[in-house]
């Protein structure tokens, strides 16, 4: 249902010099960026976040940069703080939803490959924020380390799995980190243990609202057929229990260690439902899925209903693990 609202003409004439501020703030930016970055960098306005999130969903963000070195970071973080800016940092997109209006805000991505080295040695990995997981995994195994096979599987990037203590087959992504580094606002570089990073079931509070630039992570020596085996036992059980259409991964967090929201979505016969083309898997209760056309609404719909569901029939309070972020469509 569409909301009908009528402003009166101060309220309109608010709502206009809040708008051409900000274009205004956004077109000084944009302008003050294509000046300092050095030739390598990405910039781009209205980049749709439909192309750069796995769910395939969500409207255009206003200004989109791939920095090419630490230092173009740097000067972008500063020049969105000073034009007051908002800024998301995106990984690989396998846990964002972002709704139809899209993002008011500069979003990063560091996909550069100055972002993105992975280096081997004294049975450790030193990878860049920007690599994937599955790449990370792949090192490990050239390298002769067991203990990270679980990453192959995660659709993300180290830096996505840093700032969301990602976990797949019982591992977790700070089970393996020995050191973290990131970047704050100032665009000030950081090192820390990564013990000190008060990681927590999908969560990394120490970089809320920072920059994971990369890691070291520590491995196990083991034989290649060892990790080989752990590799495709990982892989083989994704397949079998996880969908292969476009989603988010998981869209819930577990309520309860004993209760995961799969299992509970399933339970109440929830699997296929659909709103437009948002369906619940009917292979894995807790990934929505997208079958080609749908809307962040409608995912959103789904996710209300799925929500509404467990709390009138059992009394549980599901909690979307998934981050949502970005503006509604306006409606006309
Ligand atoms: N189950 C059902 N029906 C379903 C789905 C699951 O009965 O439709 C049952 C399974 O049979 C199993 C239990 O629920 O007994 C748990 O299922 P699963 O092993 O698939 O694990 P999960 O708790 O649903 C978690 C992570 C996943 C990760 C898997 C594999 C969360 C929210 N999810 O899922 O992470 O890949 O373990 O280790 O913690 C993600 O973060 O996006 C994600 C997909």
């Amino acid at each position: 249902m569409k909301r009908v609202m009528r402003l009166s003409g101060e309220a309109v004439e608010g709502r206009l010099a809040a708008m051409l501020g900000w274009l205004e703030r956004l077109a000084d930016l944009h302008r003050d960026m294509a000046r300092v970055l050095s030739p390598g960098s990405v910039l781009r306005r209205d980049e749709p976040m439909s192309r750069r999130t796995t769910l395939r969903v969500g409207g255009p963000a206003d200004l989109y940069v791939e920095p090419a070195t630490e230092k173009d970071l740097g000067e972008a973080l500063g020049l969105a703080r000073a034009q007051g800016v908002p800024v998301l940092v995106l990984g690989r997109g396998s846990n964002l939803l972002v709704r139809d209006g899209g993002l008011r805000a500069m979003v990063v991505s560091l996909a550069q490959p100055a972002f993105s080295r992975i280096e081997a040695a004294e049975g450790r990995l030193r990878c860049g924020a920007g690599a994937t997981l599955r790449q990370v995994a792949m090192a490990a195994r050239d390298a002769g380390l067991g203990g990270m096979e679980f990453l192959e599987g995660i659709p993300g990037s180290v830096g996505g799995a840093l700032r969301m203590n990602a976990g797949a087959m019982g591992g977790w992504m700070f089970d393996v980190v020995e050191t973290l580094r990131w970047m704050d606002e100032q665009g000030q570089v950081h090192e820390v243990a990564g013990g000190e990073a008060g990681a927590q079931y999908r969560g990394c509070p120490l970089l809320r609202g920072r920059v994971a630039l990369g890691a070291v992570l520590r491995g196990v020596a083991s034989g290649r057929a060892e990790i080989e085996a752990r590799l495709a036992e990982s892989n083989r059980k994704r397949w079998t229990t996880q969908p292969r259409q476009p989603s988010a991964g998981c869209t819930f967090k577990n309520p309860r260690p004993d209760l995961p929201a799969g299992r509970l979505i399933d339970e109440l016969g929830l699997k296929g439902m659909r709103v437009g083309d948002a369906m619940v898997s009917d292979v894995h209760g807790n990934f929505l899925v997208n079958l080609g056309g749908a809307k962040a609404a409608d995912v959103l719909e789904l996710v209300r209903r799925v929500s509404e569901r467990a709390w009138a029939e059992r009394g549980v309070e599901l909690e979307p693990e998934v981050e949502i972020v970005g503006e509604e469509e306006a409606s006309e």
